[in-house]
């Protein structure tokens, strides 16, 4: 066990598994570690047996959660073997280049985010991605330009 899952493993212990644990959990493992990593919200999802859109999404929600610059909608897509196999590469190239930014990157008027994640659980309709906590699957390069630009056109 690393230092990370004993770290979430120590808050689940003090504060319990439910879902409506995982606020002050997420504010413990903020006061250790300083931010969020991608990882931590993973750990804490497979402790909590919750899934990890739920945990984006409180985290995003809760802004003072989030110490790393991120635009308002933070793209994730699924890297892991399935999607990866069904086209994640050419789903990502997509959004890159319809946002003009690479993975890792925010658009200069803060609006999106690209990050990759791990497995979403939604392997059986490969390649997903998450838009905050919205689930989208069986994405095509099509699709997601035609997703993006409905939030682009978001007030
Ligand atoms: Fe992508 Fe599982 S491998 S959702």
């Amino acid at each position: 066990m690393d230092s990370h899952e004993q770290l979430v493993q120590d808050l689940v212990t003090k504060y319990g598994e439910g879902r409506e644990n995982l606020l002050p959990i997420l504010q413990g493992v903020i006061e250790q570690e300083r931010y969020l990593s991608e990882d931590l919200m993973l750990k804490i999802a497979k402790q909590m047996s919750i899934p990890a859109a739920e945990v984006y999404g409180t985290a995003s929600f809760y802004t003072f959660l989030d110490t790393e610059a991120r635009g308002k909608y933070v793209i994730r897509v699924c890297k892991t073997i399935t999607c990866a196999m069904k086209g994640k590469n050419q789903v990502i190239q997509a959004i890159e280049n319809f946002l003009k930014i690479k993975l890792g990157e925010t658009t200069i008027d803060k609006k999106f985010t690209i990050l990759q994640t791990n497995c979403l659980g939604w392997c059986h309709k490969a390649p997903a991605m998450l838009i905050n906590d919205e689930v989208y699957t069986e994405l095509t390069p099509e699709l997601v330009v035609k997703i993006l630009n409905e939030y682009k056109n978001r007030k």
